[in-house]
């Protein structure tokens, strides 16, 4: 197989001052309401000053025409004299009270996406007051997971990374800071991308294994020996028709002193054929994504990593292979979980559960004081709620208040959904504990939910179905298709609160 493209890693600085040689140079306009009622454009005053007057004439000419109108997304490219930037970009943000965090995250993204169609040297970003400081690592976020797309294996590149950004008007501290978010959620959307022959649990174990080398963690993985030593049962019953056996990683951020960690826990799921209840071709078409709950526990822990959160966090990922087999698991087989309660199958398609069970287990033993997990869990939470919302699904109110208040915060869509009693009965089993499947379609997202709950005891837990925002089909000016990191931006926000 040919080599896929290396991660990318532009070279991002901070400068008080224009450089001398600015290469493609990007401003921000805003829309504010004027005397006759029309919406009009503004540059601020800071990137006027730094402009020759032609050219701020000629971006008045614009905004005068309505060429330039500040409405959100807009782009603008603009000829300058300027000997070594030939081409000006403006940029619109909207309205100041439409400016949330991930509308800046999406103006850089945008731009940087619009202009990767050639080789570049350089982009500088020009920033004046136009979003608050607090909000600028968000744009060198944006520039940074522009840079990744799923077109790992074209053998000519259809787009191309810049070599470097230079932040004008953004301190060191927050260009770092995005740059190490950027990255961390580019790192987790490749684990996403690979195909997922390449992509088998053991080759995630070693990737999860490499980053946390590289990063400072401690990390333990558990084989199939290990796995079966410590009674995952359940986790190995899933990964048994697979060529590639299963693996438990469990990566250690230590920050916090004596506090409990918080644990994040994602469903690793490499390939989802849906085993003997197999998927027809439309719906296992995307299954490599099935892992992006795991991918997103790595790229949240080496952003922590990176950004040295002073809080105790641990994040462990459930890996195996749904596949169908000879030794496949079977629908009427019970297993005893590592916790000791005994699950039906009575659909192995409904795997991810299955292995959240171990995994869970496994997270409550290391005393958590939250256990948060991310899954591809449900179609039945994309019926709900549709391609780009994350479901919530808590026994804690407070918990899930907390990333909700995150989430809001990043501008990642969320919604809770109810975790009423009369929900129990669906998954009571008439002859195990529980079993896999609620009863018929209703409700699905909700009764997996419920399956999971079994397995968290008293800890504080909140799941995240991403089975919608996770993986998407098409493009967006701000991202590619493919793997969309959705929830690392969220979590590492909460993680880092009351650090
Ligand atoms: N991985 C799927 C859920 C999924 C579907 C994720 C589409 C992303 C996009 C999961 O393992 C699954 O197959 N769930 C079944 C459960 C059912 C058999 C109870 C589903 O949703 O149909
Ligand atoms: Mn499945
Ligand atoms: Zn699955």
């Amino acid at each position: 197989m040919v080599e896929p493209l290396l991660l990318p890693s532009p070279k991002m600085t901070a400068s008080e001052a224009l450089p001398k040689e600015p290469g493609v140079l990007v401003v921000l306009a805003t829309q504010k309401g004027s005397e006759d009622g029309a919406t009009v454009a503004v540059c601020s005053a800071k990137v006027r000053e730094a402009l020759d007057s032609d050219v701020v004439q000629t971006i008045d000419r614009l905004i005068g025409s309505g060429e330039i109108s500040g409405a959100a997304g807009e782009i603008v490219c603009v000829a300058t004299s300027h000997n070594h930037a030939p081409l000006l970009v403006v940029a619109s943000l909207g309205t100041p009270d439409q400016l949330n965090r991930g509308g800046v995250v999406d103006v850089a993204a945008s731009v940087v996406r619009k202009l990767s169609d050639k080789a570049r040297s350089q982009i500088t970003f020009l920033v004046g007051d136009e979003i608050p400081a607090n909000e600028h690592d968000a744009l060198v976020v944006g520039a940074m997971t522009a840079c990744e797309g799923q077109h790992l294996y074209q053998s000519q590149p259809s787009t191309y990374v810049p070599a470097a950004f230079t932040f004008v008007g953004i301190s060191s501290d927050a260009v770092e800071s995005g740059q190490k978010i950027g990255s961390s959620i580019n790192h987790a959307r490749r684990l996403v991308n690979e195909p997922p022959t390449i992509m088998n649990p053991t080759e995630f174990a070693n990737r999860a294994s490499e980053m946390a080398k590289a990063e400072g963690l401690e990390c333990e993985i558990w084989d199939e020996k290990r796995l079966d030593a410590e009674g995952c049962r359940a986790i190995l019953a899933v990964g048994r028709a697979s060529t590639s056996p299963p693996r438990l990683v469990i990566l250690k951020h230590n920050g916090g002193g004596s506090e409990p960690p918080i644990a994040i826990v994602g469903k690793g799921v490499t390939f989802d054929s849906g085993g003997l209840s197999i998927k027809p071709s439309e719906g296992m078409v995307d299954m490599k994504c099935d892992m992006a709950g795991a991918a997103t526990v790595v790229g949240v822990m080496r952003a922590i990593a990176q950004l040295g959160i002073k809080r105790n966090v641990i994040g462990l990922c459930g890996l195996a292979e749904n596949m169908v087999s000879g030794d496949s698991y079977k629908l009427g087989d019970v297993i005893e979980t590592r916790s000791g309660k005994t699950i039906e199958i009575l659909n192995t398609d409904a795997e991810g559960r299955v292995v959240l069970a171990d995994t869970l287990d496994v997270a409550v033993e290391h005393g958590p004081s939250a256990i948060v997990d991310l899954a591809t869990l449900t179609g039945a939470c994309m019926v709900a709620l549709g391609n780009d919302v994350a479901g919530l699904m808590t026994n804690n109110q407070d918990l899930c208040d907390q990333v909700v208040s995150a989430a809001k915060t990043e501008s990642e869509p969320v919604w809770q959904l109810p975790m009423f009693p009369l929900y129990n009965e669906k998954v009571k089993s008439k002859v195990a504990d529980i079993k896999n499947v609620g009863e018929g379609r209703w409700g699905g997202a909700i009764t997996a939910a419920k399956f999971l709950e079994h397995f968290v005891k008293e800890t504080p837990w909140l799941h995240i179905d991403i089975a919608g925002p996770a993986f998407v089909d098409s493009a967006k000016p701000s991202r590619d298709a493919g793997a969309t990191g959705v929830m690392v931006r969220s979590l590492v926000r909460w993680i880092s609160q009351n650090a």
